[in-house]
């Protein structure tokens, strides 16, 4: 098992999950969306394509492995939920000001902090 910290606008939640869960799963099981409401319906069901199941990856955030993801992380932009695996503790917070993406972060722009 793992403990996934969950941050969301109303507070925390600390669940402890599977360990190789994939995220957005883990998410909609326990009511928590890493959509909004237009995309709620809208997206691609986890399969890499659309990215609006971005989330904010605080703590232990995985290298990207999909090339989607790869992006989203090399630019600043939310993390695919999607495409995430729960290998250890890791803290996320949702996106709670997106429309449907989710704007880009330019201090967490992996790309850009590489030497
Ligand atoms: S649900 Fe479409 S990219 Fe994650």
């Amino acid at each position: 098992m793992v403990t996934l910290r969950i941050v969301t606008d109303e507070g925390e939640v600390v669940l402890s999950v599977q360990k190789g869960a994939n995220l957005r799963a883990v998410l909609l099981e326990h009511g928590f969306s890493p959509y909004t409401r237009f995309t709620r319906r809208l997206n691609c069901g986890g399969r890499g394509i659309c990215a609006t199941c971005g989330v904010w990856i605080e703590e232990a955030a995985p290298a990207p492995q999909h090339w989607h993801d790869k992006l989203a992380d090399g630019f600043g932009y939310p993390r695919l939920s999607c495409q995430i695996t729960l290998h250890e503790d890791m803290t996320i917070r949702l996106v709670a000001d997106k429309w449907i993406w989710g704007g880009r972060d330019a201090e967490r722009a992996a790309w850009f902090r590489r030497p």
